[in-house]
């Protein structure tokens, strides 16, 4: 999907015209990938346009930076208020958000202090990450060739960008074989997670998820769903899942700021149930969109409404 440019880009305090934001070729994040981001989106609905979980995308992007030992120049408070600012400047009553921190021009060589920390907020037009149809049809998926890092190699806490590399390497061998998705393993061979999704599982009526040693990104929707399905009587289960148990769920999908609620068809052609998205994988999907759409009540305290135009 190519990128549907916008007016302006917030960079270290401003807004600026989106064709100037540009960095140097000799930037310590090109050369050694020194970069943390968040994904996330504001949706339109009968309250108007409201960003989904805006603080939490915050606080996870200092801790992403904290973990390498770098702070962010700008307060929480001052992040949320920009990244509401760039919507707004661009009068976008939906899109997707990306907020990106990482070092700049200074030095060459690993040790990054001598660089200066710059940040910028991108605010576009971005549909579903999966195609349009996905959260209804579902995903094709295979189980990678490709493993997560082992916990002490590459922190998956962190949401840094060269993490991502990883993730290119599941996403191009699922697309290579002709899957919609990847699900990788963790080291000791577990379910961990999508390229750039958590995954859950149902079989039985217990909802399963994996835990964050399994090497997976601490994901917000996973979150959001987990408070969701314990709420309807589903409380999930966060625990290591053997491959296996993906070739006999009843339901799996898929969740993602970008991606929202995906259900997974099959994994390694071998259907998951019937093939068709299930009564519970719809039932949360029904739940999170009736609140981001302003038919249910905001009752997490999950929405910030943005003025837009
Ligand atoms: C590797 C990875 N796992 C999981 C997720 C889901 O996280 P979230 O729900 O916070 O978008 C993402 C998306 O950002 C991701 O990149």
């Amino acid at each position: 999907m190519p990128i549907k440019s916008s007016k302006s880009i917030w960079r270290n305090g401003e807004l600026i015209p989106w064709d100037e934001a540009k960095i140097h070729v000799l930037s310590h994040v090109v050369h050694y990938g020194t970069s943390f981001f968040e994904g996330l989106r504001c949706y339109r609905g009968q309250r108007g346009s409201v960003i989904l979980r805006l603080r939490d995308h915050v606080n996870r992007l200092s801790d992403s930076a904290k973990i390498y030992r770098m702070g962010i120049p700008y307060s929480a408070d001052e992040l949320c208020d920009a990244i509401v600012e760039t919507v707004r400047a661009n009068g976008l009553a939906e899109c997707y958000i990306r907020p990106l921190v990482f070092r700049g021009y200074g030095v060459l060589g690993v040790l990054p202090y001598e660089c200066p920390v710059e940040t910028y907020i991108a605010a576009f037009e971005w549909k579903s990450y999966l195609g349009v149809k996905a959260a209804e049809e579902g995903v094709d998926v295979q189980v990678s060739s490709w493993s997560r890092q082992a916990p002490n190699t590459h922190p998956f806490l962190s949401k840094a960008g060269c993490n991502y590399m990883s993730s290119q390497l599941i996403r191009m061998e699922a697309d290579v074989n002709g899957y919609g998705e990847g699900i990788a393993l963790d080291r000791e061979g577990f379910v961990s997670e999508g390229s750039v999704q958590n995954i859950f599982v149902i079989k039985g009526g217990r909802i399963r998820t994996p835990p964050l040693a399994s090497s997976i990104l601490p994901g917000i929707t996973r979150d959001s769903v987990m408070q969701i399905a314990g709420d309807l009587g589903y409380p999930v289960i966060e625990g290591r899942i053997p491959r296996e148990l993906l070739y006999i769920a009843d339901e799996i999908f898929l969740t993602g700021s970008a991606t929202e609620i995906v259900p997974v068809r099959s994994v390694d052609r071998i259907e998951v149930g019937d093939g068709k998205r299930g009564t519970l994988t719809k039932q949360i999907q029904d739940e999170l969109s009736g609140i981001i759409r302003g038919k249910k009540p905001d009752k997490y305290g999950w929405l910030t409404s943005v003025d837009v135009d």
